[in-house]
């Protein structure tokens, strides 16, 4: 029985600074771009595929030349977070990981399919995307999908607006972003992990870190 997918969304872009965009635009050009090697536990991708093409800016980049909007994860938007959930949700405390941007240039970098070790996850659209132009956000349906073909086969597509904010729990669901096909030809997203208090930040699995960063 394939299970549904929902998510709330937020119109926030009146409540961003001025040049909002252009700073993220400034900040994605720190990105880091490379072949990044599948995410341990976690990764959905076909049992083929190690790497996977993008851009990541880390999070202590984020704090360091995003300041409003590692303030606003901790703050605005964690209010909107507690307004999807029952219970109490919390940013996380570690900052190698709180708040991230996930950057796609042309046609070959897209986001790795992968299911989310955190309860709650936001996304803060930055770019606009048409229908059509790709970089869609795709959750399967079948927890058990693995693989884009297969996730493609039964799915809810989410198209980037700028300014929008998406909430949702992507653990059970493999997700995916769909690489770039037209203009523009960058797409930039941050990332935010929330916590919970049956789910909490213990619950991230220490190998997550281990691989990320080196270290638990
Ligand atoms: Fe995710």
């Amino acid at each position: 029985m394939p299970l549904s997918f929902s998510w709330t969304t937020f119109d926030v872009s009146s409540q961003l600074p001025d040049g909002w965009q252009q700073d993220l635009t400034t900040a994605a050009a720190q990105a880091d771009f490379r072949e990044f090697p599948r995410t341990p536990i976690l990764s959905r991708e076909a049992e083929h595929v190690a790497r996977i093409s993008r851009g990541r800016v880390h999070a202590s980049q984020v704090r360091e030349s995003l300041p409003w909007l590692y303030k606003l994860y901790r703050g605005y938007f964690l209010e909107l977070a507690g307004e999807t959930c029952k219970e109490r949700v919390a940013p996380a405390l570690d900052n190698r990981y709180g708040i991230v941007l996930n950057v796609q240039r042309g046609r070959t970098m897209r986001f790795e399919c992968h299911v989310d070790s955190n309860p709650l996850t936001g996304l803060l659209f930055c770019t606009d995307h048409r229908a059509g132009a790709g970089g869609e956000l795709v959750f399967a349906h079948d927890s058990a999908a693995t693989g884009v073909e297969t996730v493609e086969k039964d799915c809810s597509v989410l198209r980037p607006h700028a300014g929008h904010l998406i909430f949702f729990d992507g653990r059970k669901h493999p997700h995916y972003a769909r690489p770039l096909l037209a203009e523009p030809h960058e797409r930039i997203v941050a990332v935010m992990n929330f916590y919970t208090e049956s789910y909490p930040e213990s619950t991230r699995p220490a190998e997550l870190n281990r691989h990320l960063f080196g270290r638990t």
